[in-house]
């Protein structure tokens, strides 16, 4: 078993697709551990994505972050974080498989619905970046 984060972001819960995206988790064996909807302040944006911090898209990923509410879970399941990155399809949606989260609901490189960690190392970061053990079931 594997635990993973992942974020709904602004844009999709804007188009009120929570509800289709955990959709895709349940129905593919990862359950949700733990779950909030919360406004990111933007230093919390600025230090989850330092890894990205001299990259040129960092101001605007920040400022997309910051636009609006997310929804970040824990997901649980059998190669938790390699599943999730298989239902959230390419980083770029013009490059997500045909029926994938990505594919299916976001816009833009930016604007592109969901986050997942990359690793299971980054995955103990980003989900203790969230929640505290006491909220994780
Ligand atoms: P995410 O998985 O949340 O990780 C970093 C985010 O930066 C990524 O999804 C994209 O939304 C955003 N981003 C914008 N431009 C790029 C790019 N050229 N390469 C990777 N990520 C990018």
């Amino acid at each position: 078993m594997e635990q993973t984060l992942s974020i709904i972001k602004p844009d999709a819960v804007k188009k009120g697709v929570i509800g289709k995206i955990i959709d895709r988790f349940e129905s593919n064996n990862l359950r949700i551990a733990a779950i909030k909807k919360l406004q990111l302040t933007r230093c919390e944006a600025e230090t989850f994505y330092a890894i990205h911090k001299e990259r040129p898209f960092f101001k605007d990923l920040v400022d997309f972050m910051v636009s609006g509410p997310v929804v970040v879970m824990v997901l649980e399941g059998k190669n938790a974080v390699a599943k999730n990155r298989e239902l959230m399809g390419a980083t770029n949606p013009k490059e997500a498989a045909k029926g994938t989260i990505r594919a299916d609901f976001a816009d833009s490189i930016d604007a592109n619905a969901v986050h997942g960690s990359d690793s299971l190392e980054n995955a103990k970061n980003e989900i203790a970046f969230f929640f505290g053990a006491r909220e994780i079931c």
